[in-house]
């Protein structure tokens, strides 16, 4: 293992561990409306007080930029949190500073207890060092259990981690592990698909993808602009015209490199993005000039099973068309379901990320069938397009 696991940290009875979390939940009318970034920390809690640690959780809650905000205080997560962890969590108003050392200082072994929005101190996003000073006087040990936040170069991501003995958490552990599989030293052949609908917020992906995996199939509006890249009718659809070139260099690339790209071969139509809109399926060489792709078509996911059939591993991101609204959920949900029984048959390792994909495979009713799928958004992006995360560097050996 590269980085430093929580087993390795010897007797935790009585120590206070600082763990970093993220509770940056969505919320609807003061309630958290998903609590699945509050179980993914249930192990590594539940494991440190069954050793009897106190254990002090520092998150973040939204971007009030350095500002006390109170609608963005995680006062409102405390209850959620400790229905989860089946426990009693203490808060503590301030994450650093007197009210903080008080709240410690009152932990009894096996105690949980929540600290402020570390936001609202803006030496936090700064990773400045006195912060971090201020912080490490809270704990003796260290543990970062929020892989989504760990391309964030903050002071509890990064600087925290070089004051105290610094551990991976479990859920940080199971996720860095299952990234590795899938795109550190997967098994062969690797297809990668990636949607969504903009080229230009994943180029460095694109990029990186072409030159590491055996197949890539994209989806999604952006697979409209290497359409016409290639001189196909996209009508009225979402297309970045502009990256024509960028496109083209994208596909010589993969050429180059031995990666086969899987474009569209036929797409779904409509005139109108509505609820059960009248759509068509056409040809990829038959889009009339008012008419907008919304999904891909029948032969596309037939050829994209397939190539699921050939592949030993599955990296996803991003939907095939727009998910949300039936029936250009059709190619989106056929795909999932299709490598969520890959993958259940012990025939497929199938790993998705992102925000938009989660919901896409919840929506299909199938993320629970992935190998693996991961809570984070912009860090699960950056990891696929190769680059170091700071707070997973900060736990390495
Ligand atoms: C997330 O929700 O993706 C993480 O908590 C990071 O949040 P941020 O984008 O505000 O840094």
């Amino acid at each position: 293992m590269p980085f430093r696991t929580l087993d390795q940290a010897g007797d935790l009875k009585g120590k206070r561990v600082l763990v970093r979390v993220d509770l940056n939940v969505p919320m609807s009318e003061g309630a958290v409306s998903d609590d699945t970034r509050l179980r993914a920390i249930v192990p590594t809690v539940e494991a440190l007080r069954e050793k009897g640690a106190r254990v002090v959780l520092l998150a973040h809650f939204d971007r009030p930029k350095g500002q006390v905000v109170p609608s963005m205080s995680l006062k409102p997560v405390v209850e959620p949190l400790a229905q989860v962890l089946n426990a009693p969590v203490a808060f503590a108003p301030d994450c650093v500073g007197e009210a903080a050392e008080q709240a410690v200082a009152n932990l009894h072994d096996g105690g949980v207890l929540l600290l402020e929005n570390l936001r609202f101190h803006a030496g936090e996003e700064r990773n400045e060092s006195g912060f971090a000073d201020q912080l490490a006087r809270l704990g003796d040990v260290y543990a970062n259990d929020a892989f989504s936040a760990a391309h964030r170069a903050h002071a509890s991501t990064e600087a925290l981690a070089h004051r105290l003995p610094a551990y991976a958490g479990l859920s940080m552990q199971r996720e860095l592990e299952a990234l590795e599989t899938a795109l550190g030293s997967p098994e062969r052949p690797v297809l990668g698909i990636v949607g969504g609908s903009k080229v230009s917020t994943k180029l460095d992906l694109l990029k990186n993808l072409v030159t590491r995996l055996d197949r890539l199939a994209i989806g999604g509006g952006m697979a409209n602009t290497f359409l016409y890249a290639q001189d196909f009718e996209v009508g009225a659809s979402y297309c970045e015209k502009d990256l024509k070139g960028t496109a083209l260099e994208i596909m010589q690339l993969a050429t180059d490199s031995g990666c086969e790209l899987l474009l569209p071969m036929d797409v779904v139509v409509s005139e109108r993005l509505e609820p059960n809109a009248p759509h068509f399926t056409r040809a990829r060489d038959g889009v009339d000039g008012d008419e907008r792709i919304l999904d891909a078509g029948p032969q596309t996911v037939h050829r994209l099973c397939a190539a699921m059939d050939s592949s030993a591993t599955l990296i996803w991101n991003g939907p095939l068309g727009v998910f949300e609204v039936p029936p250009f959920d059709r190619a989106t949900v056929a795909a999932a379901k299709h490598a969520a029984e890959r993958a259940k048959a012990g025939r497929l390792v199938a790993v998705a990320g992102g925000g938009d994909t989660v919901a896409a495979l919840n929506h299909a009713g199938v993320a629970g069938d992935f190998t693996f799928v991961s809570t984070a958004g912009g860090a699960f992006l950056e990891w696929m397009e190769g680059r170091t995360l700071p707070g997973v560097k900060a736990l390495e050996v």
